[in-house]
């Protein structure tokens, strides 16, 4: 096929990000929650993979938000590249985030081998380096060797103190690149989080919901999403919009509202092939 047509194909297809890491908790859904919940926040339409081999709890909050504009989905690894490959997902999603399963290398060469651009969170501290180390070695160099695919480290919960200083310094004689911009560590991005609330519409004006926006605005370059008038003033406001809307409507009268749109969109988009 030549480019030009492989590039009219693409046209309309949603962006996959995938979070993945080398161990648990180092904030992959943290992080894929607060990512859904802004690009939701900018009108885009979000679908949310986990596979779901545990429970996730940041996911379920997600989904018990009720939001229109994103479908969270439990896909299997092995069923990962074959759902997200589907022509259905064109023009129903603008932004596909696999929320990695740590631990499983084989979850994350799938999502490596599916997604579009990848992100990989990393917690300032030695023994964190060392496995990030091996990660890149044993999984994420072996794909990059086949696919023309790009991504980067970034460092979650950073504290400013001299571990967060040393580990991005350590970071750059990786070959993947470092994000500038770093997510710091705060009580307010776990609360939030664990409510499925974006970091702004939870508290706005916050070194916290700054630092989420300051990171996207970087990912959002380097993937190549396009989305109209990105500044923190905007997401300020729209956060508080959203925060505002969502009062005064019963909880019920919502949750029937999204249960039927999730369950629609999700039988259409993600049926199995017969
Ligand atoms: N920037 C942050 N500031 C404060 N707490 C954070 C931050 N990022 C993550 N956390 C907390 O760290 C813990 C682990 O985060 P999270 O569940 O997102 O990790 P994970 O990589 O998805 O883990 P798993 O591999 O088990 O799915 C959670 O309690 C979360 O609230
Ligand atoms: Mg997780």
């Amino acid at each position: 096929m030549s480019k030009d047509k492989a590039n009219q194909r693409s046209k309309g297809r949603p962006k996959i990000i995938a979070i993945i890491a080398q161990k648990g908790g180092v904030g992959k859904s943290t992080v894929s929650c607060q990512l859904a919940v802004l690009f939701s926040t900018f009108g885009k339409k979000v679908l949310m993979v986990n596979s779901d081999t545990h429970q996730n709890s940041i996911g379920d909050a997600l989904r018990d938000r009720e939001d229109a504009n994103i479908v969270c989905v439990t896909i299997p690894t092995k069923n990962l590249r074959r759902e997200l490959s589907k022509d259905p997902l064109t023009g129903n999603f603008d932004i596909v985030i696999i929320d990695g399963e740590g631990h499983i290398h084989e979850h994350s060469k799938v999502a490596l081998e599916t997604c579009d651009y990848f992100i990989v969170p990393i917690l300032p501290s030695q023994f964190d380096l060392n496995s990030y180390d091996k990660y890149v070695n044993a999984v994420v160099e072996p794909t990059l060797e086949y696919k023309d695919l790009e991504g980067g480290v970034f460092l979650n919960q950073d504290e400013s103190d001299a571990s967060s200083t040393e580990t991005i310094d350590m970071l750059t004689e990786y070959p993947l690149p470092v994000f500038s911009n770093s997510i710091i560590r705060s009580k307010l991005i776990r609360k939030s989080s664990g409510l499925g609330m974006g970091i702004a519409e939870y508290r706005r004006n916050t070194a916290a919901s700054k630092s989420i926006f300051k990171f996207s605005k970087e990912l959002i370059n380097a993937a190549e999403i396009k989305i109209k008038n990105f500044t923190y003033e905007e997401f300020a406001k729209r956060s508080l919009i959203r925060r505002e809307s969502r009062k005064g409507v019963s909880s019920n009268a919502r949750a029937k509202e999204a249960s039927t749109n999730i369950e629609k969109t999700t039988r259409v988009q993600l049926e199995p092939r017969a």
